[in-house]
């Protein structure tokens, strides 16, 4: 019998401030996932630059790519697909990876897949040792979204709620800043609130009870504002942990409703936010209580890389018969 030669993606990602790079082998099998983060860079301005993000991915790509086809041992000729994020996220940092990967693409003369960031993050869920297949209610909370999406396959989505305003990434990351935690806020907070009383201060739950399955966290950014002017000295561990129990009671209660409601079994959360372990916890001791099962990728999967990126344009081009034209926009406010 003949053998088939092996399909290897290339993944880019460049849609805010983390210069990714990933190779995959089939639709599953990560060879390569590195990650440059420039989060040093921009800790000084209090968030990201999108001039000094471009100019940094257009540095860094290159020597990305040239390092993960050396760790995979391949040669560019080996490669059978290039996939880049083109939206949603910064129109500057995108065009850099996008236009890499379509000059890769056109110099190979392979197919090149352009990825929907969003989609992206729910198919991190089928990289992990235990992959997910749809159906599926899908969470995506990271530092730029906070979306209720119901996945009846790869490829179909139905948004049934989002945010109002800021994403629960965001909140904690202008909440951190407040608190002169640096930025992103949201891996230090999860850290200083294990230290602290989430009962301490009773923050405010906005729209947890609301009809519907959209989310609002502006309310709870403001209400942590008038309190630290009002309590200066307040324990930062536990403005953390109260922050946190906020955050997480309206996670939880809005994403477990919703799989209910739509008669879904499995709740795949994901995005920067999904790597919070109190988020973690919760979800899944709530979950099982009623009949629902959380399930996170691993944390490297959770914030923003290049192995969604080429899983999701691997399967786009494997199963959907997807290929782009060269002439693909960038699109900073692509919805799923
Ligand atoms: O998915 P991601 O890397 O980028 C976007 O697509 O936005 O998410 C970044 C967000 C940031 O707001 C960051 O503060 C948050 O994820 N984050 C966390 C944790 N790790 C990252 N939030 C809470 N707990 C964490 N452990
Ligand atoms: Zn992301």
């Amino acid at each position: 019998m003949a053998k088939t030669a092996p399909f290897y993606t290339l993944g880019i990602e460049t849609s805010c401030d983390e210069t990714a790079v990933a190779v995959l082998r089939g639709e599953r099998e990560l060879l390569a996932n590195l990650v440059y983060s420039q989060v040093d860079l921009h800790a000084k301005y209090g968030g990201v630059v999108p001039e000094v993000a471009s100019r940094n991915h257009l540095a860094k790509m290159p020597i990305l790519v040239r390092q993960a086809l050396e760790q995979t041992s391949l040669k560019p000729s080996d490669l059978s697909l290039v996939a880049a994020t083109h939206g949603p996220g910064l129109v500057g940092p995108l065009l850099v990876g996008l236009s890499h990967g379509k000059g890769l693409a056109y110099g190979l003369g392979i197919p090149f897949v352009g990825v929907n960031h969003l989609e992206a993050h729910i198919l991190a869920s089928r990289l992990m040792d235990e992959p997910v297949e749809p159906p599926f209610m899908g969470l995506v909370v990271s530092g730029g979204h906070t979306s209720l999406v119901e996945v009846p396959s790869f490829g179909t989505y139905k948004t049934v709620g989002s945010t109002v305003d800021d994403a629960a990434g965001e909140a904690l990351d202008k909440i951190g800043k407040m608190m002169g935690i640096g930025y992103p806020a949201g891996k230090e907070i999860d850290r200083l609130a294990t230290e602290g009383n989430p009962k301490a201060i009773d923050f405010p739950r906005p729209m947890m009870t609301s009809a519907g399955f959209d989310f609002s966290f502006a309310g709870l950014k403001t209400a942590v504002l008038y309190h630290l002017k009002k309590h200066p000295r307040e324990k930062v561990e536990d403005v953390c942990a109260s922050v946190l129990a906020s955050v997480v009671d309206i996670l939880t209660k809005k994403s477990i409703e919703a799989a209910r409601r739509f008669h879904q079994k499995t709740l795949v959360v994901v995005g920067g936010v999904a790597a919070n372990s109190h988020l973690r916890q919760r979800l899944t001791a709530d979950g099982a209580g009623r009949g629902i099962r959380a399930v996170f990728a691993p944390i490297s999967l959770c914030t923003d890389n290049a192995a969604m990126i080429a899983a999701t344009g691997a399967y786009r081009h494997l199963h959907l018969g997807e290929s782009h034209e060269f002439s693909l926009p960038a699109l900073p406010s692509l919805s799923i």
